[in-house]
């Protein structure tokens, strides 16, 4: 195997790597992490070390590594033809079919669905064809969004401003005007500790009432949620948060764009999350389980009642002025037909449900004593445990302690599992690929109990 014995330096003197202490990299102060190779749920370092991903990437190596499948179709349409554009009416095999695919597996009042590469870009496709469907329909006031403290949109200048964390805007001179934020569905971090979840998702809907209220509902175009907030802490909504969430939204015609990207394509046993918890988007953003990461490839998924405007625009306005040259790149497409099917062919959504329920349940049980551990959440093959410095209190640590970082990299030194330190708030966050097994499940929980006690006991 290559093992150019420069590298580590190359990457110190010349790669700028996204979501990371610059200086602190540049100084030597962050460790390397060079990746070689991997396989099922595992992946190798290039010094040969075994790593079992509990956070399959960045929660997208949903059918796991090493699918030869997967590589042969990228490879095959590499050969065939690899790159035609999309423009004026183009595509090819792959692009339809997977169209198609994706179509015949949303919810049925969807249409069309447009390719993009990157979750962001495709949210920032969803907002220009929203702002385009209120000025087609002659409400050209109708315009900002509404997102969610803690929602993880992307980091692009609209989406970075959707996202609703600090450290996605501070110094980017974000967010952008039109965009405004309302309550977190977190009910773990509710103000009001005596509320039951009835009374908490009323307060939340009390929250964003208010909000509309105060801009004006005819100044509003659209409402943005992850179906459980991914990056802001892994955190299913409350009972009964989505229908009361969509009733507002109906009442005061705002549309709803469900951002997929996390749980498209399977991650909570459902192919959908907007299924799982009875939402109806207007408009779905996917993109990481789509190619399983193995090709870059996005997509927003249009509503009918959204592309009959669309259409609408085009015969007043000419043809959409909207689209990248690597908008349904036939190399990612072949990767997403080839994902899509081996899913299918082997039931990963199943058992994406069942596993993520017998991981859910083994960190419960082997947590919920812990006085440090204020709580085990999750749903489907999503979970996370949040640390507490006193459990009856519900008080946090200093974020300057690190505790969530500590745990993760003690994780990762004593057991080689790999668990993400959410951004922000003392989080420990997991979501393995589809194809875990209940021995790899067993494994994380067990490294996870050892953690905490070398850390915190
Ligand atoms: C819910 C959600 N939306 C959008 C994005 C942005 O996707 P990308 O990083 O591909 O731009 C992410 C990325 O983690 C995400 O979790």
């Amino acid at each position: 195997m290559l093992h150019n014995d420069q590298l580590e330096q190359w990457d110190r003197d010349n790669f700028f790597h996204p979501s990371t202490h610059l200086a602190d990299f540049a100084r030597g102060n962050l460790p390397q992490r060079l990746i070689a190779g991997g396989s099922g749920c595992h992946i190798q370092d290039r010094d040969g070390n075994r790593l079992l991903d509990a956070f399959a990437g960045l929660y997208c190596v949903n059918v796991g590594y090493g699918r030869t499948e997967i590589a042969e179709a990228i490879a095959d349409q590499a050969k065939e033809l690899a790159y035609y554009h999309s423009y004026v009416g183009h595509g090819t095999e792959a692009s339809v079919t997977l169209a198609k695919m994706v179509l015949d597996r949303a919810p049925d009042h969807m249409s069309k669905v447009y390719f993009g590469l990157s979750g962001s870009d495709a949210n920032e496709t969803n907002i220009k064809l929203i702002w385009y469907y209120n000025n087609i329909l002659g409400r050209p006031e109708k315009k900002k969004i509404i997102s969610r403290w803690r929602g993880y949109h992307g980091s692009g200048l609209m989406t970075g401003s959707l996202t609703g964390l600090e450290l996605f805007h501070k110094k980017f001179d974000l967010p952008l005007a039109q965009v405004l934020h309302t309550e977190a569905p977190y009910y773990f971090r509710r103000d009001d500790t005596d509320q039951s979840e009835g009374e908490f998702v009323a307060h939340c809907v009390t929250k964003l009432e208010e909000l509309i209220a105060q801009e004006g509902a005819d100044t509003i175009a659209a409402f943005i949620g992850e179906p459980a907030l991914g990056t802001g802490g892994i955190v299913p909504p409350p009972n009964g948060y989505w229908p009361a969430i969509q009733a507002v939204l109906d009442k005061h015609d705002i549309l709803l764009i469900a951002d997929e990207v996390v749980t498209g394509f399977g991650r909570f046993g459902t192919m959908f999350g907007s299924d799982h918890y009875g939402m109806r988007p207007d408009l779905i953003t996917i993109a990481k389980g789509l190619t399983s990461a193995y090709a870059p490839l996005s997509g927003s998924i249009v509503s009918d009642k959204i592309w009959a405007v669309l259409e609408q625009g085009t015969d007043e306005n000419g043809p959409i002025g909207h689209g990248w040259t690597y908008s349904a790149h036939p190399v990612g497409a072949a990767a997403g037909v080839a994902n899509l099917q081996l899913i299918d062919a082997l039931g990963l959504v199943e058992n994406a449900g069942n596993i993520g329920a017998y991981l859910n349940t083994a960190m419960r049980d082997a947590l919920a004593d812990h006085p440090n551990v204020g709580e085990v959440r999750g749903e489907g093959m999503l979970c996370a445990v949040e640390f507490v410095k006193g459990k009856d209190t519900r008080r946090f640590f200093d974020a300057a302690d690190k505790i969530g970082p500590q745990i993760s990299g003690k994780l990762l030194d004593q057991d080689s599992v790999i668990a993400r330190a959410m951004p922000q708030g003392d989080i420990l966050g997991f979501a393995p690929p589809f194809c875990l097994s209940r021995n790899e499940a067993d494994q994380v929980v067990a490294a996870t109990v050892g953690a905490i006690k070398a850390v915190l006991d």
